[in-house]
């Protein structure tokens, strides 16, 4: 863990542009999560809990995945199930960096045709092997080692902020995201871009990290004042806006978002980990707030 000294500064760093390009330049993808079963999960979580509320999703629907990160594996899946099209929105080019990952999704087309019980799909019978390869054909074409999707399939909107998704009013099905919204610098905004985008009676799904992100075992980020922590966070890459559970519930709930289910996903253990004095934005939370870690919001517009 850094001092908060030496994270101002780097921070700071972070900031001048020269640096970030740099930075950007010399950036790899995301290597945590290439991994086939984690899109998988990804997939079945959100599209499996809007379907459990009465959602048809993906058959012939919309979808916008924010913040997919390094690979568009969810948007292969989702299109493998029957999507018409999957809008994946990512404030910064992660994929860019897709020519290093050709075998990755060359192996998860391959284990998705092979598999269709791990895809998100309500009635298997209406699934067909043939469809769902000429789908996948028409959205991703392979030429040596690089990989380009067809927009009118997946669309890979990036660099875009989640707070102005170039997307018309009610024009989404089912849009989520996962370890994203803690990441937002503007969640309200973001929340209300949701609204304005998905269809009323669209649905969409989140789940978010709420750990922090230096001290996985603890609340520490929570001690230090708003302004403290811009000088510490504001421009880094992995910002984190430290919002809590209630104040996500609120945002949706402002935003005209209605919540079907609100599920902490992990909670604290150690209550001595939350600090003795925090700053005044969480002092009005009780411990049961504090301590809640992880969660996953479903809900419907
Ligand atoms: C922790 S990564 C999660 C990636 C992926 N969803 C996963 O589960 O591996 C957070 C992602 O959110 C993106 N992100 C952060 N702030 C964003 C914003 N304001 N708008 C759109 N994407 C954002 C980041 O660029 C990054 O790709």
């Amino acid at each position: 863990m850094y001092s908060p000294i030496a994270r101002i500064v780097r921070n700071q760093l972070a900031g001048i542009p020269l640096l970030r390009r740099w930075r950007d330049a010399c950036g790899e993808p995301l290597q945590q999560y290439h991994d086939i079963s984690y899109n998988v999960g990804v997939c079945r979580h959100h599209i499996g809990a809007a379907q459990r509320l009465g959602s048809l999703a993906p058959l012939g629907q919309t979808l916008v995945e924010i913040g997919p990160g390094g690979n568009l594996g969810n948007a292969l899946i989702l299109i493998a199930s029957g999507a018409r099209r999957v809008y994946c929105v990512d404030n910064y080019r992660h994929v860019d960096f897709q020519f290093k990952l050709t075998q990755f999704y060359r192996d998860l087309i391959a284990d998705i045709l092979a598999h269709p019980d791990q895809l998100p799909i309500t009635d298997p019978a209406l699934w067909d092997r043939r469809r769902a390869a000429q789908a996948l054909a028409e959205a991703v074409t392979f030429a040596r080692d690089t990989v380009t999707f067809n927009p009118d399939r997946i669309a890979y909107l990036a660099p875009c902020d989640a707070q102005t998704i170039p997307l018309p009013d009610q024009s989404i099905d089912v849009l989520f995201s996962h370890a994203v919204l803690e990441h937002v610098k503007h969640p309200a905004a973001v929340c209300r871009e949701f609204s304005r985008i998905i269809k009323p009676g669209g649905y969409f799904s989140h789940v978010i990290d709420l750990r922090d992100h230096f001290d996985p075992c603890g609340l520490a980020m929570l001690r230090y004042p708003a302004w403290l922590w811009h000088l510490m966070s504001s421009n880094s890459h992995g910002h984190v806006n430290r919002c809590r559970a209630a104040h996500f519930e609120q945002f949706f709930r402002d935003a005209g978002l209605t919540l079907l289910q609100l599920q902490a996903t992990a909670i604290l253990g150690d209550v001595e980990r939350i600090p003795m004095v925090i700053s005044k934005e969480f002092s009005g939370l009780s411990i049961k707030q504090l301590r809640i870690l992880g969660l996953s919001v479903v809900g419907i517009r």
